[in-house]
């Protein structure tokens, strides 16, 4: 024996040190900053790029591997070449999973439980709970938001670069014009377009997606290649108004609902900027280090040409049409290749999850957050660690109907749960109603449940009956008790709802006629 090590090892070592002496920069630099970390748990590792990017009121059949009627090649190959989600959750609208999204915590624990934050509330997602982007930033990233923000911006201590992006191109209300980028008060209207704390005027005429597409690639192309990425596109499509370049909506010229053809425009749009970040992440040479998301923020609304069919209900409502996401992981970094991954998920999993991908030494438990680590899920195939997703709870929503008798929670109250493969709707989720998309001559057809519209209490196998077209309810009690149990648990977790009266200071006209802080 030897104490001298073989020499396949002496060469194994003198390799290694000529691969790092020509390592390009950037990549070795990532190296280092990882060493640098030093947390114990993943060292050597390089820390990814993580590109998520969100569309807006995006319903589950808008998607081309959805079977939509709707065409887009870009983001079918990208889930296609990654793991596409089919058991992901999202909330019905848009401030709660964007809050759930940077917060990583129920709406029931930042308190924004009802509805969305409006602008002239002053609201906000509570200082209290950092952002994901603040904690990628400690963790050694540039972080950059383009896009929608809607978590609040009376104060400026509310505003997207004062909670840990160091870039902000974007808007901070939920709507607006895609060309003017004004959002009307009072009947007139106020710019809402900033690139950080000014207001930006030179964008007037140009489509919010190419802007921000655009604006997006131009964040890649400047990137500092010695640090991680962290990019939030939050693109404004495709919800409403229903504008679109004429181009765009020429592709359906066979669809002839007018709302449903010019949506199917705008998605087009978005398919095609997706199709360019990705491109320009290529040519950066960052794609074989990036994990890209894409999710879709709620379910479509009919009414502005989204569909969600076959599932029940859309935008707004408890049912899966509000909430079941379209979602799915691609880059470099992504192990599994053309999987279709049936685990439960929540977008406040993504919190921890990119956490864990930046390798962050935060200490994750005193966080308090809702969302698990869902990283060995997608990229391990492994089972999700979450079995209890809690949908909502919503106090200020009107009551509906009588109380039921024999159970513990109050069944007249907004709410929704899932445990396992179940799922229990209590109090008013909103229309229930399945809306077939409009055809290549005919208007959508909407179907309606036969249903006292005072019930209260509906109980759903999703696994086997994802459409919710059978109410087991009556026939399964004990079911129904053991979930009603578990919202009578969480609701004792609940803090106090803020939803504060609008405040007639916040008019833009007051502050050089564009939104902004006003506190
Ligand atoms: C607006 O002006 C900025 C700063 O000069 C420039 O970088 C940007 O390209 C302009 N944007 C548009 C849409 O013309
Ligand atoms: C994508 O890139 C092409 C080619 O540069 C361009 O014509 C198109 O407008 C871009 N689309 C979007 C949505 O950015
Ligand atoms: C992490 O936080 C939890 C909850 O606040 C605390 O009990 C625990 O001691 C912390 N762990 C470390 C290593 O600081
Ligand atoms: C939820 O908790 C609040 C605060 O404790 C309580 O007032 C309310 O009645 C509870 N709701 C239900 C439906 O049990």
């Amino acid at each position: 024996m030897t104490s001298l090590p073989p020499i396949s090892q002496w060469l194994a070592a003198l390799l290694l040190v000529v691969v790092v002496s020509v390592l390009p920069d950037h990549v070795y630099g990532n190296f280092v900053h990882r060493w640098s970390q030093n947390d114990g748990s993943r060292s050597g590792e390089q820390q990814p790029n993580i590109v998520f990017v969100l569309a807006d009121d995006y319903g589950y059949n808008d998607i081309g591997y959805h079977g939509s009627q709707i065409k887009t090649p870009n983001l079918d190959m990208l889930a296609q070449s990654g793991v596409t989600l089919e058991n992901y959750y999202v909330q019905p609208i848009c401030t709660p999973t964007r809050s759930q999204l940077m917060s990583g915590r129920y709406q029931i624990h930042t308190g924004l439980q009802h509805k969305i934050i409006s602008p002239d509330q002053p609201n906000g997602l509570p200082l209290d709970s950092p952002t994901i982007a603040s904690q990628l930033q400690k963790a050694g990233y540039s972080t950059h938001m383009v896009g929608k923000w809607h978590l609040g911006f009376y104060k400026e201590d509310y505003l997207p670069w004062r909670r840990g992006f160091d870039t902000f191109f974007g808007y901070l209300n939920g709507d607006e014009d895609y060309y003017s980028h004004k959002r009307g008060y009072k009947g007139k209207p106020y710019l809402d377009l900033h690139e950080e704390g000014r207001p930006v005027r030179n964008a007037t005429g140009h489509y919010s997606t190419h802007l921000f597409t655009d604006k997006a690639i131009d964040l890649i192309k400047r990137h500092d290649p010695s640090k991680p990425m962290f990019l939030y596109l939050a693109y404004q499509a495709v919800h409403g108004p229903l504008e679109v370049p004429k181009q765009y909506e020429e592709q359906y010229k066979h669809i002839k609902d007018k709302k449903r053809r010019i949506f199917a425009g705008m998605v087009s749009a978005l398919d095609q900027g997706v199709g360019n970040l990705t491109r320009a992440l290529k040519q950066a040479n960052m794609w074989k280090n990036t994990v890209l998301i894409f999710s879709t923020d709620n379910g479509g609304k009919p009414e502005v040409g989204g569909n969600n069919y076959p599932l029940r209900g859309e935008k707004k409502t408890l049912w899966e049409g509000g909430m079941h996401g379209v979602g799915f992981v691609a880059g470099g970094r992504l192990r599994p290749q053309g999987q279709v991954n049936r685990e439960l998920m929540h977008v406040s999993d993504w919190y921890p999850t990119m956490l864990r991908l930046a390798g962050s030494k935060v200490n994750v438990s005193s966080l308090a957050l809702d969302g698990v680590d869902q990283w060995d899920t997608i990229n391990g195939g492994a089972s999700s660690p979450r079995q209890t997703l809690l949908h909502n709870i919503d106090p200020l929503w009107p009551a509906r109907g009588k109380r039921h008798p024999h159970y513990a929670w109050d069944t007249r109250v907004r709410a929704s749960l899932r445990s396992g493969d179940y799922k229990v709707i209590t109090g008013d989720p909103g229309p229930g109603r399945w809306t077939k998309p409009p055809g290549e001559d005919a208007t959508g057809q909407q179907f309606y449940a036969n249903e006292d519209s005072h019930k209260n209490l509906w109980l759903f196998n999703i696994a086997e009956d994802p459409t919710e077209h059978h109410d087991l309810s009556a026939e399964k009690p004990e079911v129904v008790e053991e979930l009603l149990n578990l919202l009578v648990q969480f609701n004792r977790t609940a803090v106090p709802v803020r939803y504060p009266k609008p405040d007639p200071n916040c008019n833009p006209g007051l502050h050089g006629g564009v939104w902004g802080s006003w506190q």
